[in-house]
């Protein structure tokens, strides 16, 4: 039954799209949003108090399964789009599910709930008048016979005039850019130059949104954070411009509705327009799930003999949403999204904005080999380890955050098993093994009432900072109080009369029960390990789930023996050298050389830090000119410059040789001066001979390229070779 005296909360994460695999970078968000959303459940059903702690709360999720690149990913992979977004629609789950991310629900984009709420979205749009059609200049590539978006043009930025930049951002002077303002573009899909073609699109006037939006921003209870607020600021000032809603095929997603009679071609939503109305369906289908309005008892959730009657508007017309998302997605949360809230009347939500996660004080990175995703991570270090770690660096500040692996390591050895852990599991421990039973607290001494009075103090502040979304300072004072416990159990020693000190150790084993209690939005396992050892149960004889209000001091019963609580790491991933630098270069320009039959004078662009090199290369009798020109490579660029008959060498060409015919290394999805590397090896930067060179053994397995079982990769793509036998060499 729907409760009517409680608060409905609403937690999202964003949806995350159906296109890739969950890596570590995604999981620091919904690892927070996750801890606020089992922080409000702790805190409600009968305990929730002014800070926001309610009664029903929600944490919805979805995949986003729209758009460009889920549709050609899903051709190049020869799977339909949905089939091809299901599968990672299942592989989400299933990560999340692993890392102790608990949705209620977690739903997709391309669901009959979501075409029916985006089309209902649109006509509301359109009925108020906040939707207009106009032509544009849209880049078109016949020979791929499609639109391309931004991402999907390079070319050469119109301002630093810097080559091979993208679209939408140019990476060396940060100018947004258009597909249609670069310099000789190329289509990325198939490289060849796209024409302009006009088109009519369908646009949101975000413009007239402007007024109610900055009132937004201005009222201190909209709960932005300072950060925010001032990127906003900027944004207002420079002025909001209209927003494009359509696409042109081929598009997966949702057909707008009468685009056809009215632009002469099938148009579709954008992405970004029935994305974050996918936070709605997803409450949507959750409700149906539970047996909601006009779904009929039959098809109830089996089981639920207390299903709910509710419907999306219960929660997002009358309670309260909050929004996690990262500061990347920013303008879409706080600008678009607000805005079609604001004209259907819906509430606007609270949003908590993160930073960006960076691994060992860099950007995560295939060559680096510190690009995991959730599975990877797995196989090696344990899940809680990863969200404590976060948790202790996140605040409600939008800071990048920095997975170090000797700080992590640390962490978890010393601080989650070393501090934390050893004092949950020595006191349960001690008392199964001594007493097996603990009494009711009789009397409390003069020093056992001080310390608790400390302690409720630190209690009530652990509350205050979850509140506030300040997990680093929940975990410092849920530390602080594991060092009380240590501390006294030290001082106590109780190990020395175990009789004497029954009083005291059931006190303790009050402590590390409320202990397991506060942890329990931070370390879900670990805290249910310590609730099997008390045993604790509900009326009906189920798990009972714990709630804030059990925290106390006078808990009395049975303690079962302890599982141990956390896993220590002992390895972490190394940073051992590889003698070469390898990097990303394009062949320039391709001469005969001068004094030698079989050997071609290149120049090649190895981007801003290096510049242009001379590299003298036999690849005569493989390779003609024009075959090289203008192709990407693979280059060793730390060689000892040589003279080769009279003509000077710079730099090496990777070719893979298998004795009858050779390539080059394929890059051509990396950036010109970007490096290569094995993949958790660094690349050297100390000069090597060709001696050194020829000692390593780089050889081709499965078309890529390997040395010690380490495969090669740029941060964008593995090096891929094609047209040799299986164990080429690299020459
Ligand atoms: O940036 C992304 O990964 C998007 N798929 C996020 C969508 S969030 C919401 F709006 F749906
Ligand atoms: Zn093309």
């Amino acid at each position: 039954m729907i409760r009517k005296d409680c608060q409905k909360v609403i937690i999202t994460a964003a949806l995350p799209y159906a296109n890739g695999s969950i890596h570590i970078g995604h999981l620091l968000e919904y690892i927070q949003a996750d801890i606020y959303a089992r922080f409000l459940k702790l805190t409600g059903k009968g305990a929730a108090g002014k800070d926001g702690a309610g009664n029903d709360v929600l944490y919805i999720c979805a995949s986003d399964m729209h758009g460009t690149p889920v549709e050609v990913n899903a051709q190049k992979a020869g799977k339909d789009p949905e089939q091809f977004a299901r599968g990672y629609w299942k592989e989400h789950q299933q990560d999340f599910a692993s890392f102790l991310i608990q949705f209620d629900n977690y739903y997709k984009t391309h669901s009959p709930e979501n075409r029916q709420l985006a089309e209902y979205f649109y006509h509301e749009l359109n009925k108020k008048g906040h939707i207009y059609r106009k032509k544009i200049r849209t880049i078109y590539c016949t020979y791929c016979v499609r639109s391309l978006p931004d991402r999907y043009v390079r070319g050469t930025c119109p301002y630093c005039t810097t080559q091979d930049q993208y679209g939408d951002i140019c990476e060396s002077c940060s100018s947004a850019l258009k597909g249609i303002d670069l310099i000789n573009p190329k289509c990325t899909l198939c490289g060849r130059a796209p024409r302009q073609k006009e088109s009519e699109h369908y646009f949101f006037r975000l413009s007239s949104f402007a007024e109610q939006l900055r009132k937004w921003l201005d009222d201190p209870e909209s709960g932005l954070q300072e950060e925010m607020r001032n990127s906003l600021q900027e944004w207002m000032e420079k002025g909001l411009e209209d927003w494009c809603i359509s696409r042109d095929a081929p598009y997966f997603g949702f057909e707008i509705p009468n685009s056809k009679e009215e632009t002469g071609e099938v148009k579709y939503f954008y992405v970004w327009l029935d994305a974050p109305i996918g936070y709605i369906s997803s409450t949507e289908n959750y409700c149906k799930r539970m047996g909601g309005a006009g779904q009929g008892k039959k098809r109830r959730a089996k089981g639920k003999k207390d299903a709910k009657k509710c419907s999306w508007q219960d929660y997002w017309m009358k309670g309260k949403v909050h929004h996690f998302i990262g500061k990347d997605i920013s303008y879409f949360h706080f600008l678009f999204w607000p805005a079609m809230l604001l004209a259907l009347n819906i509430p606007l939500p609270t949003l908590t904005v993160h930073g960006f996660v960076t691994v060992n004080g860099q950007k995560m990175s295939k060559s680096r080999g510190t690009f995991f995703t959730a599975k990877d991570f797995l196989k090696l270090y344990p899940a809680e380890s990863l969200r404590f770690y976060y948790a202790s660096h996140l605040d409600r500040h939008v800071n990048d955050i920095d997975l170090n692996f000797e700080d992590f390591k640390a962490f978890n050895n010393h601080v989650l098993m070393g501090n934390l852990g050893n004092f949950c599991y020595r006191v349960l421990s001690f008392a199964e093994k001594n007493y097996g039973v603990v009494k009711a607290v009789q009397k409390k001494g003069e020093k056992e009432r001080e310390k608790e009075k400390e302690i409720l103090g630190l209690i009530a502040e652990i509350r205050r900072n979850y509140a506030a979304q300040d997990f680093k300072s929940a975990v410092r004072n849920i530390l602080a109080l594991a060092d009380l416990g240590n501390a006294y159990f030290q001082q106590a020693e109780p190990w020395k009369n175990p009789q004497k000190a029954a009083a005291f150790v059931g006190w303790q084993v009050n402590l590390a029960r409320n202990i397991g209690i506060m942890v329990s939005p931070l370390l879900p396992a670990f805290s249910a390990k310590i609730q099997d050892a008390l045993g604790e149960k509900s009326e009906n004889n189920n798990k009972k789930s714990w709630n804030w209000n059990d925290i106390k001091f006078n808990w009395k019963g049975k303690v079962k023996k302890i599982n141990h609580l956390v896993e220590k790491i002992e390895k972490i991933p190394s940073s051992q050298t590889f003698p070469l630098r390898l990097m990303v270069g394009r062949i320039m320009e391709v001469k005969e050389h001068p004094n030698a039959d079989t050997l071609y004078v290149l120049s090649v662009d190895l981007g801003k830090g290096l510049g242009k090199k001379q590299v003298v290369a036999g690849l005569k009798k493989y390779f003609s000119a024009s075959a090289l020109k203008n192709r990407k490579a693979i280059f060793c660029v730390n060689m000892k410059p040589a003279v080769i008959r009279r003509q000077k060498s710079e730099a090496m060409i990777l070719v893979a040789d298998d004795g009858d015919s050779a390539s080059l290394l394929d890059a051509e999805k990396s950036r010109v001066g970007e490096e290569a590397a094995f993949e958790g090896l660094e690349n050297s930067k100390k000069e090597v001979t060709f001696e050194e060179f020829k000692s390593l053994l780089i050889t081709v397995e499965h078309g890529q390229v390997w040395f010690e079982g380490k495969r090669l990769a740029t941060a964008e793509e593995a090096i891929a070779v094609h047209g040799v036998k299986e164990k080429a060499r690299i020459l």
